[in-house]
């Protein structure tokens, strides 16, 4: 933990809190976006608390959510559940808005935000799509203040959809990826449009999307080309909705952050 953070903390808790920094709880804030909001939620001053099951708080578990949630004024739900089971996940992510919903308003919570994704509406021919639009819809049932963060998938999909592809098997020389348009996104700004919607008064549902129209298949070529591995990718079936575009953005969309290629190639190699 930085030390500006640690002298933030300390300054808090002695009672003598007057910069305006408000307390945020962030649902799946060990996850690859809520890390990163939580980090930045604290650099700018507000007092984050963690709900993620490896930091000590199921959002299954209305009494411990319940706790957890005391004096919070904002919950930012970023929650994703482990495995690919669509049919878990809409269980999963139901109850979890019904809980933060319904405890956040015993709490007192003015606002809630929720991460979805762009074009879920369009793609209900994909289970998982259908769990994360029953995501967003029980949100905005239960939640005081809802607000929907969309956005594109971002720029870590690629390299996470091949190490998926590469995990159920198949061929060692080759991996099938599905077919599809789309414009990824900087996870880094989907973090900083969160603590956006999360802070300002004035900010409602939103849409966010990278800057470049790409296939995934070339993310995957591109991403193994420049990892050095000699892997083949052959284009796979996807749901009819996603092949002719449903990922894209359309309307009112924020456009923010580098490119796939520059963000690729900006990272430190491990
Ligand atoms: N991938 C994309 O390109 C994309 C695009 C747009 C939107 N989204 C959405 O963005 C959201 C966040 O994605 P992500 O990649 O940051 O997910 P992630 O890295 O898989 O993180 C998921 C988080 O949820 C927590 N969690 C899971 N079960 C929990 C439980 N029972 N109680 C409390 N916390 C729980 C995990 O912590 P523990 O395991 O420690 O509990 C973890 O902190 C997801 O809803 C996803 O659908 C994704």
């Amino acid at each position: 933990m930085s030390s500006r953070r640690d002298a933030w903390k300390r300054f808090c808790h002695s009672g003598f809190c007057q910069s305006g920094g408000m307390r945020i709880a962030v649902a799946g804030s060990s996850g690859l976006i809520g890390s990163q909001l939580c980090r930045l939620a604290e650099d700018a001053g507000h007092e984050v608390v963690r709900v993620s099951r490896s930091e000590g708080v199921d959002v299954l578990d209305a009494e411990a959510l319940a706790k957890a949630l005391s004096r919070v004024e904002v919950v930012v739900d970023v929650t994703r559940p482990a495995g690919l089971d669509a049919d878990a996940a809409r269980e999963f992510f139901t109850s979890a808005a019904r809980n933060l919903g319904v405890e956040g308003r015993r709490a007192g919570v003015g606002t809630t935000v929720v991460l979805s994704i762009v074009g879920v509406d369009r793609g209900q021919d994909y289970g998982w799509y259908v769990a994360t639009l029953a995501h967003a819809r029980a949100t905005q049932e239960w939640a005081p203040g809802a607000r929907v963060l969309r956005t594109t998938q971002f720029h870590e999909f690629p390299g996470q959809v091949l190490e998926r592809a590469q995990a159920s098997g198949g061929r060692r020389d080759s991996v099938e990826i599905m077919d599809v348009p789309m414009q990824p996104v900087d996870s880094a700004e989907v973090a900083r449009a969160l603590l956006d919607l999360a802070t300002d008064p004035a900010a409602g549902d939103r849409q966010l999307a990278g800057p470049r129209r790409e296939r995934l298949v070339d993310l995957v070529r591109d991403l193994i080309a420049y990892e050095g591995r000699d892997l083949t990718v052959r284009p796979g079936p996807a749901p009819a909705s996603m092949a002719a575009g449903s990922m894209l953005p359309q309307g009112d969309v924020t456009i923010a952050g580098p490119d796939w290629h520059t963000w690729l190639r900006s990272r430190p190699t491990s």
